[in-house]
């Protein structure tokens, strides 16, 4: 797909016209009303009757010459819901688009942040022609957005043309990384392995010229990281210990250092504290936060982002087999730490330990970020429309807050408070993997990993188990969203400005 830039749209030219429209109260401005019936040739009476322009809202008008697809964007339109709707289209709706596509902001040429939901638009359409059907036999359909030929001319005015290009541009890199990843995470288990983690991630750093080391299990041994090896004894694949960076040229003498650990968690059975057989096939989704982390170095390295920045992925399997790890074992994990295990389910933040502690001891970065599909808890309280953040500085919380909220990648805090961590104090090693009270896991979790940043004072863990994978456009049953990529992106961008 090729993008231009283009200012004025005559009418009657053939194709399909996506047409993103505001509403009042309810109810299409009278002005844009009469515009889009000289546009599009039909009675305004008509469109005001079939056509609200309500958030999420598409509907398509035929005519011999084009097809004009309204596309509501509600009263303050969002990046969320204004992503969301284009997505949904690519997604849902690609028999309507053709070769010829315009995206006309021209009838609203006053909307506030226009560049930014034109961004929007682009990352929700380039993200919607993901597809989940890799497996189905037979030739694939190409979506028709992937055909070189396919044009894409955004309609608006001419003072808006630079940062729509910046933001067209920057829209299409986003999406990529984030397809790329909703790939790595919807696949298969048995074609998902931590070496398969190692692939992506030395593949992206060959092509975008960043770099990644994939540590051996031998490797992993000698630096006793006992929290990976140990998830790891009862699977068939050795585990990774993957180390990425990224180093962008500095900004006004400053360059951020930022450590971003993320859950490689390739198959999650739970190990001997089994997980029950429903929905466990969704568990190949246990690598999200990995993914997360993958996907944003690639962004930062593409996009030539002015931050430094360490990706670190612990990644194994959670298998059962007659070595695998018990309840009652002790692991010490990196820099000596010994953890009693109290249920093998776990098991992420024990490869997180080890990524914690090695990043801080080694890196020593200015804000070190984990993400994790680290519990159920986290998606009881939040469903599936935020991460639950975890913070101990305030400041860094406020600015995490802020980038989800700009571009629509909820995170929600919640507390970090002293009492939580009692629940996880260990009679026999210095800390357990489970609270012995049944409640505020998400919490209790955080409160561990906590114990593993060294008193690090920029921490942040983002809960990602309902944002990473939920109901999308792209399938019946759950999906990747691809979360994170962008939370992370706009995060970093603010450092600098
Ligand atoms: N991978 C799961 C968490 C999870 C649950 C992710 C649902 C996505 C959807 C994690 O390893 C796990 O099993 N957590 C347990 C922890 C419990 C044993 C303390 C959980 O949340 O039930
Ligand atoms: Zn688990
Ligand atoms: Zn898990």
């Amino acid at each position: 797909m090729i993008i231009n830039l283009q200012t004025k749209f005559k009418p009657g030219t053939p194709g399909t016209i996506l047409l993103p429209v505001t509403n009042k109260a309810g109810k299409i401005q009278p002005e844009v009303l009469t515009e889009l019936a000289a546009l599009t040739g039909q009675p305004a009476h008509f469109i005001d009757q079939c056509f609200q322009g309500g958030t999420k809202e598409i509907f398509p008008l035929v005519t011999p010459e084009a097809i004009y697809i309204l596309l509501g964007l509600g009263e303050q339109p969002d990046f969320r819901s204004t992503s969301k709707t284009f997505q949904q289209l690519a997604a849902k709706h690609s028999k309507l688009l053709s070769s010829a596509l315009y995206l006309h902001f021209g009838l609203q040429p006053n909307l506030d942040s226009l560049p930014y939901l034109a961004e929007a638009a682009v990352n929700g359409l380039w993200q919607g022609t993901y597809q989940l059907g890799q497996h189905k036999s037979g030739e694939p359909t190409p979506h028709l957005l992937h055909d070189e030929a396919t044009t894409l001319t955004v309609i608006a005015a001419s003072d808006h043309h630079t940062a729509l290009q910046k933001g067209t541009e920057r829209a299409i890199v986003i999406a990529e990384a984030q397809r790329g990843i909703m790939h790595l995470i919807d696949s298969p288990a048995n074609l998902k392995t931590p070496q398969h983690l190692a692939r992506f991630a030395e593949n992206s750093a060959q092509k975008y010229k960043y770099s990644t080391t994939v540590w051996t299990k031998a490797q992993i041994q000698a630096a006793g990281m006992g929290g990976l090896l140990g998830v790891n004894q009862g699977s068939p694949d050795p585990p990774v210990f993957i180390v990425m960076e990224y180093k962008g040229t500095s900004q006004n003498g400053r360059l951020p250092k930022v450590g971003l650990v993320g859950k490689g968690v390739t198959f999650d059975t739970g190990g001997l504290s089994l997980k029950p057989s429903n929905n466990m096939h969704y568990m190949k989704s246990d690598m999200g936060g990995a993914a997360a982390v993958l996907g944003t170095l690639e962004v930062a390295a593409r996009l030539e982002l002015p931050v430094h920045l360490i990706g670190i992925v612990p990644s194994t399997d959670n298998s059962v087999d007659a070595h695998a790890l018990k309840p009652s074992d002790v692991i010490t994990t990196y820099g000596g730490k010994t953890i009693e295990i109290i249920d093998t389910d776990a098991e992420g933040r024990l490869i997180l330990a080890d990524g914690l502690g090695y990043m801080v001891a080694n890196y020593k970065p200015d804000i070190l970020i984990d993400l994790a599909t680290l519990t159920g808890s986290s998606v009881r309280t939040l469903g599936y429309l935020a991460a639950a953040l975890f913070s101990n500085d305030d400041q860094l919380a406020h600015h995490l807050e802020q980038a989800g909220q700009h571009c629509g990648e909820r995170v929600w805090r919640l507390p970090l408070w002293e009492e939580y961590g009692d629940d996880m104090k260990s009679d026999v090693a210095d800390i357990k993997n489970l609270s012995a009270r049944p409640v505020a896991g998400a919490i209790t979790a955080a409160k561990f990993l906590e114990f593993f940043t060294d008193s690090h004072p920029s921490w942040a863990h983002l809960d990602i188990a309902g944002a990473a994978f939920g109901d999308t456009p792209h399938g019946q049953g759950k999906a990747a969203t691809g979360y994170g990529v962008r939370l992370l992106t706009e995060f970093l961008e603010g450092l600098v400005k």
